[in-house]
């Protein structure tokens, strides 16, 4: 069951807001306003501290000392935080590395940090998204 309200906005925000459906290929102003709003949701709730779900994108050279044994290490001490985690060997020397994430928005920041600032790490992303309804 959905619910209409009605926004009021100045035409030059209109027009800006016009341009980023293009841009973004939405079909309509509710879709767009409701992933916007979502949007902000999630960012209020991981502000805030909630419970959130992380995807960790980590790229790596395995030659580089100690980095499997480091990376390894970070993952067993955070267990109760680690849902799953996949390794693909990119290239002779780079590997990728997907580890999805959930629990309290600061220790997933945390664990996150921790391993993207390993000096082996190239690259390393985290997304989030929250566990809210809707
Ligand atoms: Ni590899």
């Amino acid at each position: 069951m959905t619910e209409r309200f009605s926004v009021s906005l100045e035409p030059d925000l209109l027009k800006e807001f016009a341009a980023f459906l293009r841009r973004h290929g939405y079909r309509n102003r509710s879709e767009a306003v409701r992933d916007l709003i979502r949007r902000a949701l999630i960012n209020d709730h991981w502000q805030a501290g909630g419970e959130v779900v992380g995807v960790l994108t980590l790229v790596y050279d395995h030659h580089q000392r100690d980095v499997q044994d480091r990376l390894t290490a970070i993952q067993h001490d955070n267990l109760g935080l680690i849902v799953s985690s996949t390794h693909v060997h990119l290239s002779h020397d780079s590997c990728l590395e997907v580890i999805i994430l959930r629990g309290r928005a600061r220790r997933v920041r945390k664990v996150s940090d921790s391993l993207i600032s390993l000096p082996a790490v190239q690259d390393g992303h985290l997304v989030v998204t929250a566990l809210t309804s809707g």
